[in-house]
């Protein structure tokens, strides 16, 4: 069967509008459903204005049976599962509200799909369900073991979905589990844009680089890595992107669930993150160390070689790459879509 329209929920994200670009550069058709609850319309206008062709949106939450009769209404091939809360303190805070949206979103978005005869689905799962890694690189065979309640709500929905794929042989799903996201697509009109004080490192750099965070604080300097910081695998997110896209082409009617990891192979320190920033954007980085922050882990990294056997997948785009990409995003839309 030709896949020609998909469904992208969470289409107006940080990585959702990197998609859009990718799939509509493919030729596809996108209808993005989004409630905006963490983006703005604007992102949208700006994927169209990349890719030079129109996005069908439905503004709404996925939780919503009206809504998603309306998505339905349109011949509907694949889709790409994105809208879900990601903030890992929040979800401490919140876990209902977690529970609520992302797994309760994911069984709505399953019925929406089931009612229409839709069988196929990539889900955004995270590196997080691995918890503290026992041995590196992390394969997809590692034990799952969250230690947050967003973990834990991405392992649920990886089981739904299992489940959901042994009930039917014409029903696919892939779980892609993402390490470190990071960049922006190279024309700077897309990236990504938090709301409040960013939590995670790339973009807390790029706003101190911009004036808007005045330091940063490196979370630990005792680690057992090469220099005492954290080591993540900072991906590009148009390589994550393109991951997205290869999944949902490769693996249509194979039937069953995969869950694949998608990474570099390779370990960045903050350290080193901070210097490749620094080289890439010609600004200073100030930084101080804290103690380590609570729920860290000293290193984690992928074995991505499942996503090449399956797909020929691998990511193409270095962390330097991600740097100036993220950079000029942030020097073009210094206020993120509100400018
Ligand atoms: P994001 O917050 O930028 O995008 C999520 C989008 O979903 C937003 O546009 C939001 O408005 C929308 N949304 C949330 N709940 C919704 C609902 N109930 N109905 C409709 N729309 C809803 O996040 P992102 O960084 O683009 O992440 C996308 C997906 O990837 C998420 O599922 C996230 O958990 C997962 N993920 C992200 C990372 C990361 O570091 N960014 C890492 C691993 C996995
Ligand atoms: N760090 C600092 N200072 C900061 C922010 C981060 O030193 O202000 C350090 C952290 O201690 C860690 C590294 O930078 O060593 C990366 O931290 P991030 O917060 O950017 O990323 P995490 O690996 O902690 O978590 C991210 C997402 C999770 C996701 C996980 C794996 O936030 O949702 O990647 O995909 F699950």
């Amino acid at each position: 069967m030709t896949l020609k329209t998909v469904l992208v929920t969470g289409g107006a994200g940080y990585i959702g509008t990197h998609t859009m670009v990718e799939l509509l550069g493919q030729g596809y058709e996108v209808v993005c459903l989004d409630n905006f609850s963490n983006s703005s319309p604007e992102a949208i206008k700006r994927v169209e204005k990349i890719a030079g062709k129109k996005i069908t949106t439905v503004t709404g939450d996925v939780r919503d049976r009206e809504v998603m009769s309306r998505v339905f209404k349109r011949p509907i091939d694949g889709v790409i599962h994105f809208a879900a809360l990601k903030a890992v303190g929040d979800s401490v805070k919140r876990p209902i509200d977690y529970y609520g949206n992302n797994v309760g979103g994911s069984i709505a978005l399953l019925d929406a799909m089931h009612e229409r005869g839709v069988h196929r689905i990539v889900f955004s799962s995270s590196a997080t369900v691995y918890g503290v890694p026992e041995k590196l690189p992390i394969e997809e065979s590692a034990p799952i073991r969250p230690i947050n309640p967003y973990g834990q709500t991405k392992a649920m929905v990886e089981q739904m979905l299992l489940d959901w794929c042994m009930a039917d042989a014409t029903h696919t799903a892939i779980s892609l589990r993402y390490f470190n996201p990071i960049g922006a697509h190279e024309s700077g009109l897309i990236g990504e844009d938090p709301h409040d004080v960013p939590n995670n490192l790339f973009p807390f750099i790029t706003q101190i680089a911009i004036g808007k965070q005045a330091q940063l604080t490196v979370w630990g300097d005792d680690w057992p890595t090469p220099d005492g910081t954290g080591v993540r695998d900072y991906l590009h997110v148009m390589d994550l992107a393109r991951g997205h896209v290869n999944a949902l082409e490769h693996a249509f009617g194979i039937g069953g669930h995969a869950t694949v990891n998608l990474g570099t192979g390779n370990g960045t320190s903050v350290l080193q993150m901070i210097a490749a920033f620094e080289v890439a954007s010609g600004k200073k980085i100030t930084y101080q160390f804290g103690p380590r922050r609570a729920g860290d882990v000293a290193a984690c990294w992928a074995d991505p070689s499942l996503a090449q056997r399956l797909w020929q997948w691998q990511a193409k785009l270095s962390v330097e790459r991600a740097c100036a990409d993220g950079w000029r995003w942030q020097q073009q839309n210094p206020n993120g879509y509100r400018d």
